[in-house]
């Protein structure tokens, strides 16, 4: 049932020609209120064709800071200032221009899990979801790839004949997880389908049956014949894939891949930003048409 805070938020909405976006990671009560929920690559994309006036962005700073970049004339509302993302600060702009002076021949991939100046110092952009696409495409002598170290290691090890350096970056959420806690769960689900997310360790990208961003997992659940699954993300995740597999026995890899900032945003706090316009989000110019140019390069690979 609709709560009063949930019409307040839907009528503001309609009234303001916003649109609002959540990531998986979200909670439900946010989710419940977006018009779309989706995986990096999807909120950037819909994001960008979107007509509404208004964006709300739930999730962390660099989804917001994204879609400020990909419409620059749209007021892009954060309804959590304080939801940042660790592994996007673990490399600096300053950090991609030294790689690059140090070898000319550097090609940079970074994540969009990374700041606007990162994506601005960088070549070309990536998600979970097309990490491999891009980096197989790209033409390049070298390549170095920011901040994930996960991801880059697993983009790598598809990619033997290329030159891939990788950062030392991680998210705290998915690195977290060993290889004994897997094994721990997976001796109580012996016949269980293992999904994971590339932003695991090798280690544990080495267990599982399929790797993927968080709408590639929660897609391929549709269509799998396991009854059980452990899924290794975020804990957001879960309650879509037992919604839509209401037959199926959905477990968590692990109880700690739960993402604190990812959980930081309210109804309260949409409802504010949606009321006041406050926490808008802006870009540089200058660094804005340069991450622009990463991101729609990423954009352009199918
Ligand atoms: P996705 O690209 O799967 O949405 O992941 C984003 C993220 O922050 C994962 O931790
Ligand atoms: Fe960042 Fe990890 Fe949270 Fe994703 S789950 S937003 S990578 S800290």
């Amino acid at each position: 049932m609709v709560n009063e805070l949930e019409s307040e938020i839907l009528r503001l909405k309609q009234e303001k020609g916003a649109m609002i976006f959540a990531h998986h990671y979200q909670i439900d009560e946010v989710k419940a209120i977006a018009d779309h929920v989706g995986d990096s690559l999807e909120m950037a994309r819909i994001a960008a064709d979107s007509e509404a006036d208004i964006l709300v962005i739930c999730g962390v700073s660099f989804m917001a800071e994204t879609a400020k970049i990909l419409s620059p004339s749209k007021t892009v509302l954060l309804p959590n200032l304080g939801a940042g993302c660790p592994m996007a600060d673990m490399v600096t702009a300053d950090d991609v221009r030294k790689a690059k002076e140090a070898d000319p021949g550097l090609k940079v991939v970074c994540y969009v899990n990374s700041s606007a100046e990162v994506k601005a110092e960088s070549d070309i952009c990536c998600t979970s979801s097309n990490a491999l696409k891009v980096v197989s495409n790209l033409e390049a002598e070298r390549i170095l790839f920011v901040p994930d170290q996960n991801l880059g290691g697993y983009v790598s090890k598809q990619c033997p004949e290329r030159e891939i350096a990788v950062w030392r970056g991680f998210c705290p959420t998915h690195h977290r997880v060993e290889s004994l806690d897997v094994a721990r769960t997976m001796a109580k689900y012996p016949n269980a389908y293992l999904m994971v997310h590339p932003e695991c360790r090798p280690e544990v990208l080495d267990y599982a049956d399929f790797v993927g961003s968080t709408s590639q997992i929660i897609n391929r659940c549709r269509t799998i014949e396991a009854q059980t699954i452990v899924i290794g993300t975020e804990v957001g995740v879960i309650s879509t894939i037992r919604r839509e597999n209401p037959g199926k026995e959905i477990v968590l890899l692990d109880d700690v891949m739960v993402c604190p900032n990812m959980k930081k945003t309210t109804l309260e706090d949409v409802y504010r930003v949606l009321r006041d316009g406050t926490n808008a989000i802006e870009v540089d110019e200058n660094i804005r048409e340069k991450a622009f140019g990463a991101i729609d390069a990423m954009l352009k690979v199918r």
